[in-house]
């Protein structure tokens, strides 16, 4: 009996041992970052003119009709998720304050509240508006940009409502106070934009998904079947949830009588421009798109392995995208797509990445690399894109119909970044 007992401890513990093997054996641990040109693997990027089927697109047509549709399928499939959401015939938009003297009487301000689906204690979020005076009489163009820490730390405006903000880390929600107001100011130049004949309008990211691992709260959870308690692998994860955050400001933007809803820009930086690329991607009305060193899942090809790799992060980030781009882990080669295929997806609108040179991290050379091959699509449709494989230099920005530039510092928003997107408006748009 002893010895039957032994051998079934002995049984037990082999199951163990295997099986934390196993465990292990799933989980292999992140390489450490290659910051190494040489080191890069060698890869070919899908082709963005040939379908699936191996059929060659040689006309606008066909890229419209079908080879479009085709890679904006394996974006929602493999790496973003479906937007499983459109916008609700519920939702409305609430005026909260208003005020025609803002930031020393060279804007009007306007807060409204966006109630996702027309309730009052239900999931929305507050855009914060600031327009030239000139839009009162002349609708002006617009950048629309979400914002990381709510909505008072982007200016030290003090009629800035305080909303609720959610830490990163825990997901713990607090009510802001006035400590961080202004908090972000830097990267938010509005005084220089209302100047120049641009409106600008911002939310908190937060306010549409916390950014944390947990797919209880935001708006997910709103459109869940019955029973479910987490995105189907093909189902958006945040990033996603963020870019229908950004369709729903466009909704605003549009119905407000100060914005030119024809010439509304989406913008964002770092996690915000992966999501800003895939907002311009998903929805049209969006007249240019503009990513701010938004790096890997944003503008950089997958493919270098520089920088972030694909396996950092769904490692450290688990919900951003999609459950099914985990399979492409250390396994990025793979991949039925990469991101020169995202930045196509805004053709033919104008369409700016931007890079630090500091910013390795984010790797500005495979941001420059998506747009570079992004344009044969921009050139099948009639537009001018970027003509050199190699970068220009620093600070020299290039604007065909596809745009780029590297500034010198670190990963951030700067003037500099800012008065470019302006030039950049200015050229596709008509100045305003
Ligand atoms: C991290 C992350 C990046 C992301 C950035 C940000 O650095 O690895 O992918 O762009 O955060 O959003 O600030």
């Amino acid at each position: 009996m002893k010895t039957f007992a032994r051998s079934l401890v002995l049984v037990g513990l082999l199951i163990a041992a295997v099986g934390s093997f196993a465990v292990a054996a799933d989980k292999p641990a992140v390489a450490p970052p290659n910051y190494d040109e040489s080191k890069i693997p060698a890869y070919t990027l899908p082709d963005l003119l040939v379908m699936q089927d191996g059929t060659k697109v040689t006309d606008a047509e066909t890229w419209r009709t079908k080879r479009r549709p085709e890679v904006l399928k394996l974006f929602e499939t493999y790496m973003y998720g479906r937007t499983v959401a459109g916008r609700s015939e519920k939702m409305t938009f609430e005026v909260l304050e208003s005020a025609d003297d803002a930031l020393g009487g060279k804007a009007i301000r306007k807060q409204v509240r966006v109630k996702f689906t027309g309730k009052d204690d239900g999931p929305g979020m507050d855009l914060l508006i600031y327009a030239p005076k000139s839009a009162a009489s002349k609708p002006a163009p617009a950048f629309v940009m979400l914002n990381f820490q709510g909505n008072h730390t982007t200016t030290t405006d003090p009629a800035v409502r305080l909303g609720m903000t959610y830490d990163r880390r825990t997901g713990k929600a607090a009510q802001a106070d006035e400590k961080t107001r202004g908090a972000a100011k830097s990267r938010w130049p509005f005084e220089m934009i209302v100047e120049r004949g641009y409106a600008v309008a911002t939310a908190y990211y937060g306010d549409i998904d916390p950014d944390f691992n947990d797919f209880s709260n935001g708006i997910h959870p709103l459109y869940y079947k019955p029973g479910q308690t987490h995105p189907a692998p093909d189902e958006w994860g945040a990033i996603g949830a963020w870019a229908w955050g950004l369709s729903r400001a466009l909704d605003c933007l549009q119905s407000d009588k100060l914005i030119d809803g024809k010439k509304v820009a989406v913008v964002g930086h770092s996690r915000l421009g992966k999501t800003s690329l895939w907002a311009g991607a998903q929805d049209e009305r969006f007249a240019i798109v503009i990513s701010n060193d938004s790096g890997c899942g944003g503008a950089a090809l997958s493919r270098r392995v520089i920088g972030e790799s694909v396996h950092r992060i769904n490692t450290s980030f688990p919900h951003w995208f999609c459950d099914n781009f985990k399979k492409y882990n250390a396994n990025e080669g793979e991949l039925p797509l990469d991101q020169h295929m995202l930045v196509a997806l805004a053709a033919p609108r104008p369409v700016y990445v931007a890079s630090a040179e500091q910013d390795k991290w984010a790797d500005p050379k495979g941001e420059y690399l998506s747009a570079y091959h992004a344009g044969v699509v921009y050139r099948l449709l009639g537009k001018p894109a970027l003509e050199s494989p190699d970068m220009p230099a620093v600070n020299q920005p290039v604007m065909t119909t596809v745009g780029y530039h590297i500034r010198t510092g670190k990963h951030d928003v700067t003037d500099f970044d800012w008065q470019r997107y302006m030039d950049f408006a200015d050229k596709h748009l008509g100045k305003p």
